[in-house]
């Protein structure tokens, strides 16, 4: 019996997925579900103190769980911490890349904004961490590469430029490197959560349950919703999908075409 998930995909026990951003949020929060299906983790994520907490949290020792500490923001530590895993000499049979900001910002302001620093973190950390481990991920029978997008690069979203053409990026990315890895073994898939409850949003308008409202599941999503379809992208159950970005959103609505609003069409459509 799995506490940490109501589901087990076997074949994951033993694989080893390597995933950034850990240290609360949606990458915290699958830790459990993920060393539950017994996967072995490679951590990219920075804060000393707050990893070493974590593994105590969690009480796995650093063959289950092993860290690598690294700011996304600075190309030449993520470099380095690519080139680390890789000499560190460990099989390693998947990436996901969860880590991400997304700061406001107004476009027409040139200056101080955030594009650099959010295509670095969001989109050229996980060009770089996946160059460095694709030697690896092409030895592993069961190679997988798992961007995190945002249902924001579909949707659009004021003051959210930079943070929504990084991951339109990442789709974009996705396709692309599917097709050229193809044969090799490794799938792409990229998933596009929606609104997922996390502690950042603590006394936000997110907070506030809004959101839920805009979807067809009617509860606020958390993090336990994208572990289903992560562990089916990382398992030979999904081996067949690939070049996919896969949404997990409880089915956000257009304002629109909401059930409220097209409800008045039943009548004069003559069908209510
Ligand atoms: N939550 C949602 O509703 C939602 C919706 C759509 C997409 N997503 C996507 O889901 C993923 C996780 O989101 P989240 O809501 O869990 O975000 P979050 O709560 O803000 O957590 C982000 C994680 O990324 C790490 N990170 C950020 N900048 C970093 C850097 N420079 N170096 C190393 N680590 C860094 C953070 O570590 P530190 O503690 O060190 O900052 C943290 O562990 C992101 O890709 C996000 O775009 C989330």
């Amino acid at each position: 019996m799995n506490a940490a998930a109501p589901f087990q995909f076997h074949d994951l026990a033993g694989k080893t997925l390597v995933l950034t951003g850990v240290t609360r949020g949606i990458g915290r929060a699958l830790l459990p579900g993920l060393l539950g299906q017994g996967l072995n983790l490679i951590a990219v994520s920075r804060g000393r103190e707050k990893l070493a907490a974590i593994r105590r949290e969690l009480d796995v020792d650093e063959s289950r769980l092993r860290f690598f500490e690294c700011d996304l923001a600075d190309a030449a530590a993520v470099d380095a911490t690519g080139r680390a895993i890789v000499a560190a000499g460990v099989p390693v049979d998947a990436v996901l890349h969860n880590a991400a900001i997304d700061p406001r910002h107004e476009f027409g302001k040139i200056a101080p904004a955030p594009w650099d620093v959010v295509w670095q973190v969001n989109l050229k950390s996980a060009v770089t961490l996946t160059q460095h481990l694709l030697p690896l991920l092409r030895r592993s029978p069961q190679g997988r590469i798992i961007f995190t997008g945002s249902i924001v690069s579909e949707l659009g979203g004021s003051y959210m430029t930079a943070y929504a053409s990084s991951k339109g990026a990442l789709n974009g990315l996705t396709r692309a490197l599917a097709h050229e890895l193809q044969g090799s073994g490794i799938t792409v898939n990229c998933i596009l959560p929606g609104a997922i409850q996390v502690e950042k949003e603590a006394g936000t308008i997110e907070a506030e349950n809004v959101l839920a409202a805009w979807q067809s599941v009617t509860r606020r999503l958390t993090a336990a919703d994208l572990l289903g379809p992560l562990c089916l992208l990382l398992s030979q159950a999904g081996g067949g999908i690939s070049g996919q970005c896969l949404t997990v959103d409880g089915g956000v609505l257009h304002p629109l075409m909401s059930r409220d609003v097209q409800t008045a069409r039943l009548k004069t459509d003559g069908y209510a």
